[in-house]
């Protein structure tokens, strides 16, 4: 009897711990699209469809964007069998139906839910009905899934996004997985074999330098924690330092260049967060330059990191496939200055030639010895290509 309840036990504790995830699903950065940064709770099916024809209509698909992400607040309560509502006033098709008509302009569909009794808008959460949540989402064709951290005093992070992992698999959908605890638990140290990224920090908000630490802030701010978390990164799992507010009316266009550059560079999933049904010609032409996307994209599934930091100038840098270099030169100050790399820096020896392109130019800038300089204006980077020359 004893024996038998101890077989239970450690099969169940085998089960609750063993975070099975679908793996092959994210072998580069996810990208799309996710309704929180600009919408807050302001989503509809309309919204959302309407977002999914401008993917498609302004290159962001072509570029790369497939996943159409309705973050909170979507959702409205339970029925008495458990079964998680969306907000019929905002829903009035359902949600089966929203993730149809995403799937017909061969996109694919995220939603929202949190790992407490509530979510952080005080929406139901998935606090107990994780495998019923689970199943609902696979019945409705779901292919990402947001896991938020709120309300969820008590519980265990580890445990509860392993619960959650094991639900999607045992549903049988493939499903990204996307941890959204703030990076509190260093999710870093566990997370790879339970979802395909998690969140590095608190919300990024729409501005340059803004909020405090240890609670939303802005852009500059989100890339100095990210310091030091490179070597957790890689195909499938992926850090993500939140979505971008490129576009959004709290950043320039340069500062906007600077946060894409830099995501790009940093391996981050690229969850655009704008109102892409209104953009700037020079937003999307941010959101849709292909050759920093290729950066992001690369199949190496490096993540960039810092190679040099002289108070406001920085020099960031990613190892590609083809042995060329991705290189920012990030001048965060308030007035324009040069910025050096040199060869060595970057991994490259001294006395090589090296052909070096400009990313938001489209154009090679020549071959240089030993280093490049160039005046980068205040707030903005040079996003270069570096080859050697053989
Ligand atoms: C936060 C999360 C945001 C957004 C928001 C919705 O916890 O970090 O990205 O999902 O909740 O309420």
């Amino acid at each position: 009897m004893i024996k038998n309840i101890i077989l239970v036990l450690i099969s169940f504790l085998s089960l609750t711990l063993s975070g099975q995830k679908f793996e092959g699903l994210a072998p580069t950065p996810p990208m799309g699209w996710n309704s929180w940064n600009w919408f807050g709770c302001d989503v509809s099916e309309k919204l959302i469809k309407e977002i999914a024809e401008a993917i498609v209509q302004s290159g962001m698909q072509e570029a790369g964007y497939q996943y159409i992400v309705v973050d909170d607040c979507w959702q409205i309560s339970r029925d008495s069998a458990g079964n998680i509502l969306a907000d019929p006033q905002r829903f009035p098709s359902g949600i089966k139906s929203l993730v149809d008509y995403v799937h017909s302009r061969r996109l694919k569909f995220g939603i929202y839910s949190c790992a407490g009794r509530k979510t952080c808008q005080k929406r139901p959460g998935s606090r107990g009905y994780e495998f019923q949540d689970a199943r609902q989402y696979a019945a409705w064709g779901v292919d990402y899934l947001k896991f938020d951290w709120c309300n969820t005093t008590g519980q265990n992070a580890e445990e509860s996004y392993r619960t959650m992992s094991d639900a999607i698999y045992a549903a049988g959908r493939p499903m990204l997985f996307s941890i959204c605890d703030w990076g509190y638990s260093k999710p870093w140290t566990w997370a790879a074999k339970v979802g395909h990224l998690w969140r590095t920090t608190d919300d990024i908000l729409d501005c340059w330098d803004c909020g405090d630490t240890r609670q939303n802030i802005g852009f500059v701010k989100i890339l100095d924690k990210q310091a030091g978390l490179e070597k957790f990164a890689g195909p499938d799992h992926w850090n993500d330092p939140d979505m971008l507010q490129v576009g959004n009316s709290g950043l320039t266009i340069s500062e906007g260049r600077a946060h894409f550059a830099l995501w790009c560079l940093l391996a981050a999933p690229l969850m655009a967060g704008n109102d892409v049904r209104n953009m700037k010609k020079e937003t999307k032409e941010i959101l849709t330059n292909k050759e920093l996307i290729d950066i992001n994209q690369d199949k190496l599934g490096i993540q960039g990191y810092k190679v040099r930091d002289d108070e406001d100038l920085e020099v960031w840098m990613k190892p590609l496939s083809d042995g060329s270099k991705a290189v920012v030169m990030f001048n965060r100050g308030e007035i324009a200055k040069e910025i050096i790399c040199y060869w060595p820096e970057i991994d490259l020896y001294s006395n090589i030639k090296a052909r070096v392109r400009d990313l938001y130019l489209h154009s090679d800038l020549g071959v240089f010895d030993v280093k490049y300089k160039a005046l980068i204006p205040a707030h903005d980077v040079a996003a270069l290509r570096i080859y050697p020359v053989k």
